[in-house]
């Protein structure tokens, strides 16, 4: 969309806003001394242990250990990702969120301001054309409509009203009578796709006629496609909205808007492949599935996943077509996979989808199908050895070979190195050979920029007291607090000083920082990539053992600290030694540090 937000806006914006307001006008808080508290919104309780901290402007939950700022809130709160989180700050504000643009002529102003009225006129076509579904449920045209979702599919009223599902009537201009009575053009309702036209005589008709209606929702909850299902057996079973000014099927998720709308911490997403599927969970209690629109899941799917929640389980029937579903699935989710994340494989028996199975079963057994749903891995590891006999050295080498290309695509991390391990044991190869030949490919497309090599190459090396520092705060950004505010690095010779003191600068500033908020916030930027290439290395660290290691960096930092000071009183005294008579004191002095210096500076 549009261009970067401006960094200062950001801080503007945090500073000008107040957590107190934007926690309380979503629970209730209770002011005692100093703090705010409350009913955690993140985990089940019954006496509050929530606390909002106008000073500090950071909440903390002391039950479950939640923590952050206003942004971060509105993320996990809201579940929105960073940019939707600073959109909805500045809207409580009343302000409009600037984009780092090129100065924009004035023609391009009003070019983008036609741009965004034509958009809002078909938000308003499809809501209408959504509403008049909706409506027909209730009319005799669309009882089949009615009886097909409750009694065929048994549905709620409540989950219908939920979904917003309706039934398209069994005639040819229904909805375009009521479309266009309602101010809106034959060709704008061609151009969303809720008409089609006959290719001979150019005549125009409802494209969705006798089907029941799905909505499908942008984030913003705006309905921007249609699928529509035939009430019998009858072809194609499901008609979607073709490609639209508005609708860009590989991008968008059935369910998520509605997967949103829910509170409470979302942990996980269960991708799976109907519309029904999403509807029937939901149904069961079961409210964080998503589907995507028949196709396979895309790198700008999962993206969008990780963005809310870090584990997403993939739903697959248990045929053919699902084994090859997940295999797709599986290609597009290894480059995302850095530390921290999780992706699981859940196959369903034979004849089942979620639909059917979870009201067969139950949400609680179908949830406990989920829990045991194989991890990447395990999957990985099954889906390359199948068929091969691991005792032969054919075997052995063909599985190598079909390793290399999978580790490939993953990025450094804790599960790269795990199946290294696995696949080393597996073929008798050596970890390194797995790997692609050392030799750069010379167009190797995720090449890591020349900042990040050397940051790479210099992990086998002795690891230095900032980058170890920068490591730990990437992933546990609020113990800036342990570093001191008066430890001064500036005269470290240090290359990395350049992005690391702007990150422990803002830290400094923006106590309960989380990392998902600290990366965006740089995103883009020298010190974002810096910080993703450490956040990406950052192991499975035990909170209260990195506070320890920070503040010993610190104290070893300050004693060097210390030491340059002396060293550079130590110079000034002799230097003044030539110049004039020392004092008593001085003597005192150059005596003192002669026995601290180190041998070297003599
Ligand atoms: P399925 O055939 O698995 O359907 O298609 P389903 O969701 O189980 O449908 P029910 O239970 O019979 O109602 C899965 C998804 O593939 C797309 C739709 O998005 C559907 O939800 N699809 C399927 C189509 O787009 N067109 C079709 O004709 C069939
Ligand atoms: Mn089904």
């Amino acid at each position: 969309m549009a261009g970067r937000i401006p960094r200062q806006f950001i801080d503007d914006l945090t500073a000008r806003s107040d957590i107190v307001e934007v926690v309380s006008s979503r629970l209730t808080l209770k002011k005692k001394g100093k703090d705010y508290w409350g009913l955690c919104p993140f985990h089940n309780e019954k006496s509050p242990s929530f606390s909002v901290s106008s000073d500090k402007q950071f909440y903390y939950c002391f039950g479950c250990g939640a923590s952050g700022n206003a942004l971060s809130f509105l993320m996990e709160h809201d579940h929105l990702d960073f940019v939707e989180a600073v959109e909805a700050l500045a809207r409580t504000q009343g302000l409009d969120v600037p984009r780092e643009e090129g100065i924009q002529s004035s023609a391009s102003q009003q070019e983008d301001r036609r741009r965004k009225e034509m958009q809002a006129q078909q938000y308003r076509a499809m809501q209408l054309a959504s509403d008049f579904y909706q409506k027909q449920l209730q009319q005799p045209e669309g009882l089949a409509g009615l009886t097909y979702l409750k009694e065929k599919r048994s549905l709620s009223e409540g989950v219908i009203q939920t979904f917003a599902l309706g039934v398209a009537p069994d005639a040819w201009d229904a909805l375009k009578n009521h479309l266009t009575q309602s101010g809106i053009t034959e060709a704008q309702q061609l151009e969303l796709g809720l008409l089609a036209q006959k290719e001979e005589t150019g005549r125009v008709y409802d494209r969705f006629r006798n089907r029941v209606m799905f909505p499908i929702r942008n984030v913003q909850g705006q309905i921007i496609a249609f699928g529509g299902r035939v009430l019998d057996d009858s072809k194609p079973k499901y008609l979607n909205s073709p490609e639209t000014p508005l609708f860009h099927k590989g991008q968008e998720l059935y369910g998520l808007y509605e997967v949103r709308q829910q509170r409470g911490r979302l942990e996980r997403l269960l991708v799976v492949e109907g519309y029904m599927d999403v509807v029937a969970l939901a149904q069961q209690g079961i409210h964080w599935s998503v589907a995507t629109l028949g196709t396979a899941t895309s790198e700008d799917h999962l993206k969008r996943i990780f963005r809310l929640v870090n584990e997403v389980v993939f739903c697959f029937d248990g045929d053919n077509a699902g084994q090859q579903a997940a295999q797709r699935a599986l290609d597009n989710v290894l480059p995302l996979m850095v530390d921290g994340r999780h992706a699981r494989f859940l196959f369903l028996p034979q004849g089942e989808d979620p639909d059917t199975l979870v009201r067969k079963e139950g949400a609680g057994l179908f949830e406990q199908r989920v829990n045991q749903a194989l991890p990447l891995g395990e999957f990985l590891l099954r889906h390359l050895r199948t068929g091969l006999d691991l005792n032969q050295i054919d075997g052995q080498t063909t599985l190598a070979e079909l390793a290399r290309p999978k580790l490939q695509r993953l990025p450094e991390g804790l599960l790269k190195k795990r199946l290294l391990i696995s696949l080393s044991r597996l073929t008798g190869f050596e970890e390194a050979s797995l790997l692609p030949s050392a030799q750069p490919a010379p167009q190797a497309v995720n090449r890591p920029p020349p900042a990040t090599r050397q940051a790479i190459a210099r992990q086998g090396q002795t690891t230095s007291p900032i980058e170890k520092l920068f490591r730990l705060l990437a992933r546990f950004p609020e113990l800036a607090r342990e570093v001191p505010q008066d430890l001064d690095l500036s005269t470290l010779d240090e290359p990395l000083l350049k992005t690391f003191q702007p990150v422990l600068d803002y830290l400094q500033k923006n106590p309960g920082t989380t990392p998902q908020v600290l990366l965006a916030y740089w995103t883009g930027t020298e010190e974002g990539e810096a910080l993703w290439q450490r956040a990406r290395l950052a192991l499975e660290l035990d909170k209260s053992a990195v506070e320890m290691e920070i503040r010993d960096i610190c104290r070893q930092l300050k004693a060097q600290q210390g030491e340059r000071n002396n060293d550079q009183r130590y110079r000034e005294l002799l230097h003044a030694m030539n110049e004039r008579e020392l004092t008593h004191e001085e003597h005192q002095e150059l005596a003192e540090l002669m026995k601290e210096l180190p041998p070297s500076n003599w």
